[in-house]
């Protein structure tokens, strides 16, 4: 099958640059978490009944799922800014879709969906952009084939691909080859139309919004710790699932790039209202806190079943650490923009046991390190990880940066351009839109300026 020269629409590709600033100041609330949204459109297509969200995250990636969610059969319906209506199909219930399904720039919904989709009788093609359509599918492959489902993909196991799901899928019991929250949540997507109990073990944990998001839609779900210490999820398939509303967090991996904005820009304090702290999430905080950043962590709680909090962040001089690899699936999306925070840092910051980075929306290893050479930063880049040399605050800046598709990179780089003596141009500012879209007016109201096409 050939490449689509395009998909899922985004607008065109324009260059942005960001100013020096002189301190960012305000209180913002960040776009709803991205993981959470594709989730809670996916769960409630498969309930039976009405399935209420709210804080839904209205970015590409996510939008790309609601209509994926139509074409599979169920009611999707937007009743105001971040308000939703999902009326379900029922587990099993999915129809065929007559049109290819595009998921755009979205790996996320991409995997999760081919998961769905294996556990039903039914042939769906997979399209996305050109990134998607490099990024490895292998990896979802091979369990779901071992679960009934049969593939039809391009050389590599990438998309194009098309997929027939299983008549009568077999549970199986699988031990995850990566640290992936996409694979786990692709094999449990399956297993809920498969009769029999399925189990994923991981031996490092992932994010778990999955598991939470099918406790509170009544499947039967359990965690257990093996004795090696790797955890054991076994869903009960066929289970009736029940609609459930939904309160959709902010997003930890969009708070990052205020955050570490406001950390670097001197003269700054800030507060970010509402985001999800899930201990799988919240990798990035914990690590700017040995960095010396002074963040506060506010108002602690519990929304929708997952913790949420508020942080006061304050401009703060960091020293370089050396980051636990242990702790990378908890920050695996946020290593960019660490990484421009480590240029400001005193000391050398080392990155590693992120391989992972290779196969994101780009290879962000590569993307980063080109981003910070291009702003006088000395980095060395490995096969799994990155040392960056820190400047203690006297970051030349002046790049202009290459993001190849990839959201976070032009985020990550425009925070160094607010707090470099010199302006750091993006070539292309669209991608912002699959994830967070009014990141520049959430970053102006803050204080910070742009300039370019994008703005
Ligand atoms: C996600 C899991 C992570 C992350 C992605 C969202 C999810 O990917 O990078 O942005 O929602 O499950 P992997 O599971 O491939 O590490």
């Amino acid at each position: 099958m050939a490449t689509p020269s395009h998909s899922a629409s985004h607008s065109a590709s324009a260059s942005l640059t960001a100013e020096p600033s002189h301190g960012l100041g305000g209180r913002v609330q960040v776009p709803g978490d991205k993981s959470i949204s594709h989730r809670a459109l996916i769960f409630g297509a498969l309930a039976v009944g009405e399935t209420r969200i709210s804080g839904l995250l209205e970015g590409e990636d996510v939008l790309a799922t609601a209509e994926t969610m139509r074409r599979l059969g169920a009611d999707v319906t937007r009743l105001g800014e971040g308000a939703w209506s999902v009326h379900g199909v029922g587990t099993g219930g999915l129809r065929e879709p007559e049109e290819p399904l595009d998921f755009g720039n979205s790996g996320t919904g991409a995997r999760l969906v081919m998961g769905l989709v294996a556990g039903h009788p039914i042939t769906a093609t997979f399209i996305g952009d050109a990134s998607l359509s490099r990024r490895p599918m292998g990896r979802v492959i091979s369990p779901l084939t071992q679960m009934g489902a049969h593939f039809h993909a391009r050389e590599g196991g990438r998309m194009p691909l098309t997929l027939t799901g299983a008549r009568r899928a077999l549970p199986i019991s699988y031990r995850l080859p990566v640290a992936s929250a996409q694979v786990k949540s692709a094999i449990l997507l399956a297993a809920l139309n498969t009769p029999g109990i399925t189990t994923v073990i991981e031996a490092t944990p992932t994010r778990d919004h999955t598991e939470r998001m099918l406790k509170a839609f009544g499947a039967e779900i359990t965690t257990e710790t093996g004795k090696d210490g790797a955890l054991a999820i076994s869903l009960t398939g066929e289970p009736e699932l029940r609609p459930c509303p939904i309160v959709v967090p902010g997003d930890p991996s969009s708070a990052a790039f205020p955050v570490v904005a406001a950390l670097l820009t001197p003269g700054s304090e800030i507060v970010v209202e509402g985001i999800t702290l899930n201990p799988h999430r919240a990798g990035l905080y914990a690590t700017l806190i040995e960095m010396g950043g002074d963040i506060e962590v506010m108002n602690q709680r519990d929304e929708g079943g997952e913790p949420v909090a508020d942080l006061r962040v304050r401009s703060s001089r960091l020293k370089g650490i050396d980051v636990p690899p242990d702790r990378a699936a908890s920050m695996i999306d946020e290593y960019p923009v660490l990484a421009v925070a480590a240029s400001f840092a005193e000391g050398t910051t080392r990155m590693s046991g992120i391989h992972e980075l290779r196969v994101k929306e780009s290879d962000r290893i590569a993307a980063t390190a080109s981003g910070l050479r291009a702003n006088g930063i000395k980095v060395h880049e490995s096969e799994d990880g990155m040392v960056v040399e820190g400047r203690a605050g006297e970051v030349s800046g002046g790049g202009h940066v290459m993001t190849h598709m990839d959201h976070r990179i032009a985020m990550s780089f425009l925070v160094m351009g607010f707090a470099a003596q010199k302006p750091v141009t993006v070539d292309d500012a669209s991608m912002i839109a699959t994830s967070f879209p009014d990141f520049i007016g959430l970053m102006r109201g803050l204080g910070a300026s742009f300039t370019g096409q994008a703005q």
